[in-house]
């Protein structure tokens, strides 16, 4: 892939999760060189071929996010997601950095299929995309994938599998999963955990009829609950995916609390992020979408109260990240009760406008949850920030652009959008991967406005 020679970005507004000033920033090779308060002098007369982008002093540039989440359903399902639409929905939605869930077909539960699926978003060259290794043969929960055999620090030896995960599903057997822990220690990499398996409460709750929203409470502060024990038993790295109830909220609470208090031999060590739909959204909206169709998703939408409690948790660093959780379905499938929403294009304009203009959290603590600490997460030190050094992975946004959600335009397949026709304000309008522009929006008013030679 060809780098760009030398990209200005002019008179922006910079926030990464150190700064919010006025400034511009000095790409060269797809590194960024330079990032030069407002007023300084800039290198445009050292370099005469380059190219310049205006921010004229409104728009906001960042650094492109970092996705831990997300299922690109590439092999085995083209009708709900290709590599391709994946990773073009990704870019118009700033990302730079997409990990990828092994429930695919076959599961990712080797090191030669992860290695064949990283080449082939490789060649695309618009993002990084980075498989996860599924825990278990075939996401079956009975036997340790290739895990087991690796070689490790996988930092060292593998260095694009950063995270192993069987989400979509949790691995029932305790000592499988604590295995599995053990084996992510040795390896180096974090263990993303997707906590639903039930207990004999939540059977009990089935079994008598309660509704959904009931038992899969009980099913995932049970899940967690568990996952916390034997992590703190494995002393490795534990990630908390999807976090959704107010009560597993206080669980990772006091874990971390824990940690600090009685900080364990080898190295316990927790992470847990929230996605925009249950920091956004609640049951009612599921209830008007459809609980058994467009509105399903794992874990549920839920109530006001958990939504709060997530929102106090993403302040509190309690959760350290928020992950889209992208789950691409056809039409077909969210009508016969697939769970999962698409959300790549639309992760950044929601956690704005709830969580930004709503004075929750300042735009720099936004771009912290969703670039830089999710980078932290995944071992890499040289993306998420805006600082020489680091890649020229970044977006340009408008916080002021209004539009409308519309899945008939989305780059991705999966036009199962939970919040379809919302009005939004605030706006991608361009990413920037390794110093090139792979995206730039068609719609935004301003478009063209700012962009110079
Ligand atoms: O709603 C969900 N859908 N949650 C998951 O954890 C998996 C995902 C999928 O793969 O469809
Ligand atoms: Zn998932």
């Amino acid at each position: 892939m060809s780098l760009s020679p030398g990209l200005l970005l002019r008179d922006f507004r910079l926030v990464d999760e150190t700064m919010d000033m006025p400034g511009s920033v000095w790409i060269e090779q797809g590194i960024i060189r330079d990032v030069f308060p407002q007023g300084a002098l800039l290198p445009e007369t050292r370099l005469p071929m380059h190219q310049t982008i205006q921010g004229g002093g409104t728009l906001v540039l960042m650094p492109a996010l970092v996705d831990l989440h997300a299922h690109f359903r590439d092999p085995g399902y083209p009708e709900k997601e290709t590599l391709e639409s994946g990773s073009l929905a990704a870019v118009a939605g700033g990302y730079g950095t997409v990990v990828c869930m092994a429930n695919t077909k076959p599961v990712i539960d080797t090191l030669a299929k992860a290695r064949t699926l990283k080449k082939r978003a490789d060649t695309l060259g618009l993002m990084d995309l980075y498989p996860v290794l599924a825990l278990t043969q075939g996401m079956e929960g009975k036997v340790l994938s290739e895990i087991r055999c690796l070689k490790g620090p996988l930092h060292e030896s593998e260095p694009w599998i950063p995270m192993l995960s069987e989400d979509g599903k949790d691995v029932v057997s305790d000592d499988l999963l604590y295995q599995a822990m053990q084996e992510a220690r040795r390896l180096g990499v974090p263990l993303s955990c997707h906590c639903d398996a039930g207990g004999p409460e939540a059977e009990e709750a089935k079994a008598a009829g309660k509704p959904r929203e009931f038992w899969s409470r009980i099913e995932e502060n049970h899940a967690t609950q568990r996952v916390l024990e034997l992590a703190w038993q494995a002393q490795g790295h534990v990630h908390i995916a999807h976090v959704s109830t107010k009560e597993s909220v206080d669980l990772i609470r006091k874990a971390k609390g824990r940690r600090q208090e009685k900080p364990g031999p080898l190295g316990f060590t927790l992470t847990a992020e929230a996605t925009p739909h249950h920091l956004c959204l609640t049951h009612g909206t599921a209830h008007a979408l459809g609980d058994t169709t467009w509105g399903r998703v794992n874990p549920p939408l839920r109530t006001e109260a958990d939504r709060q409690a997530l929102i106090q948790a993403v302040r509190d660093g309690t959760i350290d990240a928020i992950a889209t959780d992208h789950a691409p379905h056809t039409e077909r499938d969210k009508l016969q009760g697939a769970p999962g929403f698409t959300g790549l294009e639309t992760s950044f304009a929601l956690c704005q406008m709830e969580l930004v203009q709503q004075d929750r959290l300042s735009l720099s603590r936004l771009s912290s949850l969703m670039s830089a600490s999710p980078a932290r997460i995944l071992g890499f030190t040289d993306r998420g920030r805006i600082a020489p050094t680091f890649r020229g992975d970044l977006m340009v946004v408008d916080t002021e652009a209004v539009w409308q959600v519309n899945p008939s335009l989305f780059r991705s397949r999966g036009k199962n959008s939970p919040v379809p026709g919302l009005p939004c304000r605030g706006r991608v309008l361009m990413t920037i991967y390794q110093g090139r522009v792979v995206f730039e929006s068609f719609l935004s008013p301003d478009s063209s406005s700012g962009k110079g030679k």
